[in-house]
């Protein structure tokens, strides 16, 4: 594992009300917060500087996929507001992926992290086939976007934890992986199809796992944020 490992809470809360709901019962813990579409649209980015102001990191999950000139000139806001790591689809492909990297550079050649949905996994093999029109497995697919994320010179990709063995396997082992999908070994599945474990997701070789409703609607958050630390990363808490 790297320095780069963490546990990120996916804050999927419609309004900052109910997000700093949800940040008082963690108590003492600042976790890696992932925001994504519905919060960001509900708070707008103001709360991504506050966030940053109070010491946490933020994942801006926004999944951003349009002309190159556009993604980048958005990338250069997103950069300005503090993320620590933000992504796009690679389907935009390698030159939107150039430009977004172009515009989330600072002018001391820093910039987030950044990385790249491959195809989402709510794509099935039928879709993948008869309405993207893209032939083969889906796995294929994943990995042929994986390689032309890191020709394009990005950071890694989100993807299940049961692609990144794959992933790792195509682009080698410092190309991150960001995954999703993830529930303790008794905990319901929800709407999530394929699941892992922290500690199953750690052994796959995963850089960072998000992870949302086992915290967010556990009944003690904070002792479910420490519980996936400590699977994920072998930290003991207790
Ligand atoms: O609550 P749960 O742990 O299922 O939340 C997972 C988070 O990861 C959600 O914010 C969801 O949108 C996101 N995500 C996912 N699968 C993907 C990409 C993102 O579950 N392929």
């Amino acid at each position: 594992m790297t320095d780069r490992n963490d546990v990120i809470v996916a804050a999927d809360f419609p309004t900052a009300d109910a997000l700093d709901h949800f940040l008082g019962r963690l108590g003492d813990q600042r976790p890696y917060l992932k925001v994504g579409m519905e919060l960001f649209y509900g708070a707008g980015p103001d709360l991504v500087r506050r966030l940053k102001g109070e010491g946490y990191s933020v994942f801006l999950d926004l999944k951003l996929h349009d002309i190159p000139n556009t993604v980048g000139s958005a990338m250069a806001v997103l950069r300005d507001l503090g993320a620590d790591m933000v992504n796009l689809h690679a389907a935009g492909g390698s030159v939107m992926m150039e430009a977004a990297k172009e515009g989330l550079t600072r002018p001391d050649g820093t910039r987030p992290l950044l990385i790249a949905v491959t195809q989402l996994t709510s794509t099935s093999k039928d879709m993948l086939n008869q309405e993207l029109l893209i032939p083969g497995e889906v796995d294929e697919a994943v990995a042929h976007y994986a390689k032309v994320t890191q020709a394009a010179g990005l950071d890694g990709v989100v993807c299940s934890a049961r692609e990144t063995a794959l992933v790792k396997a195509t682009c080698g082992t410092g190309f991150l992986t960001v995954t999703p999908g993830i529930r303790f070994a008794e905990g319901d599945v929800q709407d999530q199809v394929r699941v892992m474990t922290p500690q199953a997701a750690r052994e796959a070789g995963s850089d960072f796992i998000v992870v949302g409703r086992p915290i967010t609607s556990a009944r003690d958050p904070r002792a479910a944020y420490l519980r996936c630390r400590n699977e994920f990363l072998g930290e003991n808490n207790a």
